[in-house]
């Protein structure tokens, strides 16, 4: 992708449906023969088809048009994710619980690391062992068993985890008896699998606090659901006036989901308004960034996967800012890709010092993950010269039309 840097963002970008919520709705399609219909889905994402193949490896039945999805899994005959499939993408352990409470059995591969970090699964199986699952791990494989039907029960995280928050609640809607799940995570993707789910006939309570309460029922009907709104998207794009300065409106957002984000925003000097469902973001190139300090947390805290792009922020800020990262314990990949741009930031353990610069300068770069990748973008779209970005399949994993909606508001950007 080359870049060239220097140009106000003016203008409407319209923001997608989250790509985060959108992968598990899909698996909450497992939990019933009857068609569940999605709308406002993310297009043309490389995650959302790697769920689509996963699952019509399964047997589900899946149709597309748009933004309109529609998912059957009245055929599913096959309860295994191979390797082959889950280690394109690691929310593919996300058809675990489903599988496993419709089934009575499950078999998917263990993810393995990643780039951002060794992200272990051992949770979500804590988890479903508490509900009565058997769970060996073989081969690379978790095998797990519940001949007659998983049993309610009451988990206490120990960790705050999104991944296996759904997993589990999606599992114990079709579980006997009441499931407790304490120490939940509460970011707004999850709210909307469990308003989805409620919609297919699951008794959930307790949906957006930590502790979550779900009723097993026999079975789960068809339903029809709107995707929530991307809040990193909609983030994204915020940091992105926010640097490059302009004025953009960002149709179809959630404020509300960017507390955090837009409380750090406007302390560094960015003008951010609410119009009906559209957040107006605005900032006078002529008045400086100021340096402010970001530490990642559990939803409502600062967002890990806008870490990267504040980052990026932050190098043309006035004096500095503090970032730690409590989430991952590898996501500083972009730090030096940075530094090759002109950054000044020090990193130590999982905090890294931005130290403001005048400039940064066009240079060739390496994407390492999704969101280091548009961290990048954003460098690139603010740099002095030419920025050429490698490796761009990892953007292409999670930002519809990133080149379009950029250029639509007069970013001089193009894949080549
Ligand atoms: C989700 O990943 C998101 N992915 C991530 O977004 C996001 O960064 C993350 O939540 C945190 O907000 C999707 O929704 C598809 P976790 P998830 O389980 O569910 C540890 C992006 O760029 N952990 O909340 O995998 C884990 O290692 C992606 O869109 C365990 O120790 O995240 C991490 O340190 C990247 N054991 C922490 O918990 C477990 O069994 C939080 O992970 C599970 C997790």
């Amino acid at each position: 992708m080359r870049i060239e840097g220097g140009r106000a963002l003016n203008g409407v970008i319209p923001i997608s449906g989250a790509k985060n919520a959108a992968l598990k709705l899909m698996c909450a399609g497992l939990l019933s023969a009857a068609t569940l219909r999605l709308s406002n889905m993310p297009n043309s994402l490389r995650d959302i088809d790697s769920q689509t193949e996963l699952l019509e490896y399964l047997g589900a039945t899946i149709a597309r048009e748009n933004d309109l999805m529609a998912i059957n899994a009245g055929s599913v005959d096959k309860i295994d994710a191979p390797y082959d499939l889950v280690r394109k993408m690691r929310t593919s352990i996300l058809v675990l619980g489903p599988l496993l409470a419709r089934f009575g059995e499950a078999k998917v591969s263990l993810p393995g690391g990643c780039a951002i970090g060794t992200r272990p699964v051992d949770l979500h199986i804590d988890g479903l062992r508490a509900m009565g699952a058997e769970i060996t791990l073989e081969h690379g494989y978790i095998h797990a068993l519940a001949k007659d039907g998983l049993q309610g029960a009451k988990i206490i995280f120990p960790k705050v985890s999104v991944g296996a928050t759904e997993n589990l609640m999606m599992a114990a809607t079709l579980a006997k008896g009441e499931t407790v799940l304490a120490n939940a995570a509460r970011e707004p993707e999850i709210s909307d699998l469990g308003e989805c789910l409620i919609k297919m006939g699951a008794k959930i309570e307790g949906l957006g606090t930590a502790t979550i309460r779900i009723e097993g029922v026999d079975r789960l009907h068809g339903t029809a659901h709107e995707v929530v709104p991307d809040r990193i998207e909609t983030g994204t794009y915020m940091i992105a006036v926010a640097l490059t300065g302009g004025n953009v409106r960002l149709k179809n957002a959630r404020a509300d989901h960017l507390a955090a984000l837009i409380a750090r925003l406007q302390k560094a000097g960015v003008d951010i308004a609410e119009d009906g469902a559209d957040i107006l973001i605005s900032r006078d190139p002529a008045q400086p960034l100021r340096g402010t300090d970001i530490m990642t947390e559990p939803y409502p805290g600062f967002p890990t996967d806008l870490q990267a792009q504040f980052m990026t922020m932050l190098t043309l800020c006035e004096g500095a800012g503090l970032v730690s990262e409590t989430i991952f314990e590898n996501r500083f990949m972009h730090v030096p890709e940075l530094a090759r741009m002109g950054a000044d930031i020090t990193v130590h353990g999982n905090s890294a010092i931005v130290r403001g610069v005048k400039k940064l300068t066009g240079a060739e770069v390496m994407a390492t993950d999704l969101r280091a990748s548009v961290a990048l973008v954003l460098a690139g779209l603010v740099a002095d010269g030419e920025t050429v970005i490698n490796r761009i399949y990892h953007l292409e994993r999670g930002y519809e039309d990133l080149v379009g909606k950029l250029s639509a508001c007069g970013a001089v950007i193009q894949r080549i």
